[in-house]
């Protein structure tokens, strides 16, 4: 193996020479309440997201250079409705190109906002987003050519609610920012004078960055008053690279009842739930017994070959943020209140979810490999990743972020799909997990390491983590040419800049 434990820890002290807050200084600005981003319906007419400079007070005293979309950080929460056509103006205002991907929305690649649709510093565009799918949260974030992870780093996203008002109601809350609460969770890191703390460095590049602070909707560590009832929470990892574990304090069960797609046929228990990069699940959790209670996370322990301990020392991919883990490295994400004074709109929960999408994506007409390599050198990938004779990218042991043994090129089409067709992919990974994603549809995980995944319990997905082995069910409704394709490639922010990413035609 190439990359030796000596240059590890090269990297790891240009990482540990970024100056980060020390912990003591964090307890102050913990338990803000949780910002609700503006709700912004995109009728027909049109409505402005600017992509803006801005200073944000996530530190409280310091003010943090951030961007963001019509306001300082992240941006406002983007209503769609199936049978409209959303008709945003998006201007960029800063200095540099920007684009505006909608991840979930099926919508045809020329208006899907990827690297080649970039926005240029004064520029505006005008896509037309034809809506037809099913009820759920997607969101929106910068995909500018080797810019994602730093652009999306500093703020360029935000959520979207796409509504079926011609669906049955499944009886869920709804109303939003008092018992339908977005929840963008990001981790971020801060130097001394407040601002963002990134690095690019090869450590943060092969493990994807991390860092000790968690934001939600760009609060640290917020508190939100909920009424005493049913509440339902729409999460969504806005993080570059860091996979949450998330579960109560206090060990209570809640409900999952939808994931990237839309609806599960019906709510699904649970006391923990793992949220990937890019990925969103929608739960409904009970407050009825009042009190306040935390919602926590785990460490994130997916690094390259088990460097997650090593990762801790460094900052790295492994380590519990921020102070007050727990001895199992468990830490706050936020904090809900509960008011014993509001009662919920939702007093029971249904059985099942009426206007869920069903998975109908027929069987498959053809079959594809796609190995997210990571190579090192060392022929560790299944299929090898360098050894499977693939580009390298920035020479020597740098190299290797890639799909199917090459690394993303913006003039090059690697897929060529049609348009209906069912197919199925099986996709591998090495090295460590990665959060797959695929532009333009919602899929059906069939299967992880062999064994088969139960529809009810995933429903239908737009990323999923892959550690190992895992085929999906895939049909493209919307077209894309060699000039605007669609985009697939590993959530990972720091892995899609860095070249393991593909694009594909549909005709
Ligand atoms: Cu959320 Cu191609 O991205
Ligand atoms: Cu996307
Ligand atoms: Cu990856």
């Amino acid at each position: 193996m190439v990359l030796s434990r000596r240059s590890f820890l090269a990297g790891a002290s240009s990482l540990l020479a970024t100056p980060y807050i020390s912990k003591q200084c964090l307890g102050r600005e913990a338990g803000a309440a949780l910002p609700i981003p503006p709700l912004v319906d995109l009728k027909s007419d049109a409505e402005t997201l600017e992509a803006v400079a801005g200073q944000s007070s996530i530190l409280g005293g310091a003010k943090t250079p951030t961007l963001g979309f019509s306001q300082p950080y992240l941006g406002p929460t983007l209503r769609v409705s199936r049978g409209n056509v959303a008709r945003p103006r998006v201007v960029n205002r800063l200095s540099e190109p920007v684009t505006s991907h909608w991840h979930g929305l099926h919508v045809p690649a020329i208006v899907d906002g990827g690297p080649k649709l970039e926005i240029l510093p004064g520029n505006t565009w005008n896509p037309e987003l034809p809506i037809d799918q099913p009820a759920c949260t997607a969101w929106y974030h910068s995909h500018a050519h080797n810019r994602t992870a730093e652009q999306v780093y500093k703020g360029l996203a935000g959520m979207i609610i796409v509504d079926d008002l011609n669906a049955p109601d499944p009886g869920l809350p709804k109303t939003y920012g008092i018992d339908d609460l977005p929840l963008v969770i990001q981790d971020r890191a801060f130097g001394p004078d407040g601002s963002l703390a990134y690095s690019s460095h090869h450590h943060s590049t092969m493990h994807g960055f991390r860092a000790d602070m968690i934001l939600v909707n760009g609060a640290i560590r917020p508190s939100a008053p909920v009424p005493a009832g049913l509440v339902r929470l729409r999460l969504l990892n806005g993080s570059n690279a860091r996979i949450y574990h998330l579960r109560f304090a206090d060990g209570r069960a809640y409900h999952q009842v939808a994931s990237d797609g839309g609806l599960l046929p019906r709510p699904v228990a649970l006391t923990l739930l793992r949220l990937a990069p890019g990925e969103r699940a929608e739960i409904v959790v009970d407050f009825a017994k009042g009190g306040a209670v935390s919602l926590l996370s785990g460490p994130d322990r997916n690094s390259m070959m088990g460097m997650g301990r090593m990762g801790g020392m460094m900052g790295g991919a492994g380590s519990p943020p921020q102070a007050e883990g727990g001895s199992n490295g468990e830490f706050e994400v936020m904090r809900f209140v509960a008011d014993a004074g509001k009662t919920a709109a939702i007093k029971t929960l249904p059985e099942s979810l009426a206007g869920a999408p069903k998975p109908a994506q027929g069987k498959p007409v053809r079959r594809r490999h796609i190995s997210l390599d990571m190579g090192m050198g060392g022929g560790m990938g299944r299929r090898g990743g360098m050894m499977g004779g693939g580009p390298m990218r920035g020479g020597g042991m740098m190299g290797g972020l890639a799909i199917n043994g090459h690394s993303f090129d913006i003039d090059r089409v690697d897929l060529e799909l049609k348009r209906g067709e069912t197919e199925l992919w099986e996709i591998t990974t090495s090295m460590m997990a990665h959060p797959f994603h695929v532009h333009a549809a919602a899929f059906q995980v069939v299967s992880q390491n062999g064994k088969p995944v139960d529809y009810a319990t995933t429903g239908l997905k737009d990323v999923v983590l892959v550690d190992g082995r895992a085929e999906i069910l895939l049909r493209i409704d919307h077209p894309a040419d060699k000039a605007v394709p669609f985009l697939y490639h590993c959530h990972i922010l720091e892995h899609e800049d860095g070249g393991m990413m593909g694009q594909f035609t549909v005709s």
